[in-house]
């Protein structure tokens, strides 16, 4: 196991003892979420965890779970959830965050908006002074608008990339059926305005910017794991 994929375990494991029998947990996406999800299922399996369900942020995640046996439910049932956790590719000390590196951000940011306890779990590489520093904002596009928005997501001051993948030509597409760009804003200094913006811009989905949701983070390093609350409670511009 490589040293990285190490520290993204130690997060998981310590988010994971958060979960309690009778809860219904949101499913994050992402390599150190999978984590989480095979160690959900193995206390499943053992009888040491009982009687809970999750709903996944995305169908990776659901393959996983179903592989794992771990009972899936929907929003429709369960509007309200209990507890999340997820990754992030990147942390700032108020626990906002960046996520969209796999492309799940849209179904995520509900299923963080939907969570009564929002936990984060991530290697300690992801820790960032200021959101943005060497790190590109996937934005979730609806296709038929993807040059107006590449247009107006320049003008905020970034540089536009659309994703594409290996495996397939052209455009990545979404479990929504959208595309994804990626931004590059350099530092974001003021994220909550940013979020505001990209959000007026017709045809944008959903932003990477997850502000104002994690209420906890764990942040896995060399043999330890830091636990991290929000330094200023951010929580409280939640809309
Ligand atoms: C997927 C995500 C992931 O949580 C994020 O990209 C982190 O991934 P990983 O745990 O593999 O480092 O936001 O959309």
């Amino acid at each position: 196991m490589s040293s990285t994929t190490a520290r993204k375990r130690r997060a998981a494991f310590r988010a994971v003892k958060h979960i309690e029998n009778g809860m219904v947990i949101g499913l994050g996406s992402g390599s150190t979420a999978l984590q989480a999800i095979k160690m959900i299922g193995e206390l499943l399996d053992s009888g040491e965890l009982y009687d809970i369900m999750g709903v996944p942020t995305s169908s990776q995640t659901m393959f996983e779970s179903i592989k794992m046996k771990i009972p899936l439910t929907t929003l429709d049932e369960y509007p309200q959830l209990d507890l999340g956790l997820d990754g992030a590719d990147q942390i700032d000390n108020k626990l906002n965050a960046i996520k969209g590196g796999g492309g799940a951000l849209f179904r995520e940011k509900i299923i963080a908006a939907a969570c009564k306890e929002y936990i984060l779990m991530a290697d300690n590489t992801k820790i960032t002074e200021t959101l943005g520093i060497g790190q590109l904002l996937p934005i979730e596009v609806y296709p038929f608008a993807i040059t107006p928005v590449i247009k107006a997501i320049e003008k905020l001051g970034s540089k536009v990339t659309i994703r594409v993948t290996n495996g397939k030509l052209g455009p990545v597409i979404t479990d929504n059926g959208n595309y994804l760009i990626d931004a590059d804003f350099g530092p974001i200094q003021d994220p909550w305005w940013l979020e505001q913006e990209i959000h007026s811009v017709p045809g944008v989905i959903e932003t990477g910017l997850f502000l104002g949701y994690a209420n906890l983070a764990y942040i896995g390093g060399k043999g330890s794991v830091k636990r991290l609350k929000p330094s200023i409670d951010d929580t409280l511009k939640k809309k």
